[in-house]
């Protein structure tokens, strides 16, 4: 265990490239694009249009959204009903400043989300990392108001992933995405992930329970009255894919919070609004976060938007203190965005969509399971509704994942694509994972359609590792 978490330090310290990313090393675009890409001189095909679960590329090749993009397109692509609000709200008004107007659409969604999470207040922003930040702002805030400045030590987990920028970095434990700012960065990821596969060691669940409480308890006694919250993706993402906790892991984190009085922050930017089959996943466990930072699929893709639910007692510590948050972000809870977000909440909860998620997360999850009885690479499944994930391994007995790493979970992802599925990387640095999240209105046939590919898709890569061996 300490050799693992040396490791992981050791390559959040240092200049991680993974295959993807050095086998990505060429020069430039060969068609001459000036667009800085993620991997530079990677081919992708051009985006054409969507329509439903489907992408089309401009070649008129079609792809099963087995992804929802990147956990995003949560009622599938080109909504007419989400459409129509958009261009009825754009000819009305797209933008005013929040510090110069109120917004009846602004604070309808407010109104909204808390009918749907039981949250009294929300802070809007634009994306995922935004929010992120403003719930580490905003719970720094709640310890100054209370005349607590140095409380500005948050916890997070060592495998995880929290955003782009400086603060979502310092939270998260993904090494690819951390080296290039470390010099910036906060190490606030020094929690044990609750990932069982690779860090339980043999105890059961409860016994692994047990040993993460005990060290969390540890490492936020270790920061005394410098501690100032713990931030907790309930269901793992974009590190490590679909990182499950054991079910009493998060309750008893939330409980060592309350003793302390630090407030619980649960990043729900993938996992809320029913993407798990809960409407928030800390539901699973009927745990009640102090704050939840909500993103992706409260846009759909439809629109870049993003929120932080704040519980009444931070709010009432504000009230009570300057009465004002001065940061914010120039777009954020503007019309054009709040309309559409409002419009997909109203699709979430009139199509049932979380119960959808549920019912097919079961499907999918019974077909994972049995491509897992015939793929040998596939080393565990794990997840929750409609966000599963596969862990990857070279070798099942001894859980190597591919030499290097990364290597499998780009393998994975294109053989899907060459098959028409879209699955999404998720290698945490020390694994090789995808991440399997069709759209909350995927269809019992299209879910079907998910699996036969990817089965194919899985089939292709063993039929390579054995031509390779
Ligand atoms: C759990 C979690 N938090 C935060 C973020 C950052 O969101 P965004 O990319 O919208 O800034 C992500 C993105 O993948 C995420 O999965």
């Amino acid at each position: 265990m300490r050799a693992r978490l040396a490791r992981l330090r050791e390559l959040q310290e240092s200049p991680v490239m993974d295959h993807a990313l050095s086998a990505s090393r060429v020069a430039m675009q060969p068609d001459g694009s000036r667009l800085i890409k993620f991997f530079f001189g990677e081919e992708l095909p051009f985006v054409s249009h969507g329509s439903g679960v489907f992408v089309y590329d401009a070649d008129g090749r079609r792809y099963l959204d087995g992804c929802s993009g990147a956990v995003t397109a949560n009622l599938g692509h080109a909504d007419p009903e989400i459409l129509q609000v958009m261009a009825e709200q754009a000819e009305r008004i797209t933008f005013a400043h929040r510090g110069t107007f109120h917004s009846e659409q602004s604070e309808k969604l407010a109104e909204r989300l808390g009918a749907m999470t039981g949250y009294p207040y929300v802070f809007l922003c634009n994306s995922g990392s935004e929010a992120v930040e403003t719930a580490l702002r905003l719970t720094l805030q709640y310890w100054r108001e209370r005349g607590e400045p140095d409380r500005a030590r948050f916890l997070s987990h060592a495998v995880s992933y929290h955003g782009a920028t400086l603060g979502g970095l310092s939270l998260s434990g993904h090494p690819q995405r951390r080296w290039v700012a470390e010099a910036l960065l906060h190490g606030f990821n020094e929690l044990i992930p609750p990932y069982a596969y690779r860090f339980a060691e043999g105890r059961d669940d409860a016994a692994f329970t047990a040993f993460l409480t005990k060290r969390a308890a540890e490492a936020l006694d270790s920061h005394g009255s410098g501690a100032a919250g713990v931030v907790v993706e309930p269901v793992g993402g974009a590190a490590g894919g679909a990182i499950t906790p054991p079910d009493g892991y998060l309750p008893a984190l939330a409980e060592l919070c309350r003793e302390r009085g630090l407030p619980l922050i649960a990043d729900e930017v993938m996992t809320g609004l029913g993407r798990t089959g809960t409407m928030l996943a800390s539901q699973h466990w009927d745990v009640r976060p102090d704050l939840v930072v909500l993103g992706k699929g409260m846009g759909a893709g439809y629109t870049p938007v993003s929120a932080v639910l704040v519980s009444e007692h931070v709010v009432d510590a504000i009230a009570a203190g300057t009465a004002s948050v001065t940061n914010g972000h120039t777009y954020g809870g503007n019309p054009l965005g709040s309309a559409v977000a409002l419009a997909v909440l109203e699709a979430v909860e009139s199509r049932n969509l979380v119960a959808n998620a549920a019912e097919r997360g079961k499907q999918l999850r019974a077909g994972l399971e049995e491509l897992a009885a015939r793929h040998e690479v596939i080393g565990e499944v794990r997840g929750l509704g409609l966000l599963q994930g596969l862990e990857l391994v070279s070798d099942p007995v001894t859980r190597s994942p591919g030499d290097p790493v990364g290597s499998l979970t780009r393998s994975a992802v294109l053989a899907a694509r060459e098959r028409g599925l879209l699955v999404y990387p998720a290698t945490g640095g020390i694994n090789d994972a995808i991440l399997v999240a069709p759209p909350l209105t995927v269809t019992a046939e299209e879910t079907d359609l998910l699996l036969a590919l990817l089965d194919d898709a899985l089939s292709a890569m063993s039929q390579c590792t054995r031509a390779r061996a």
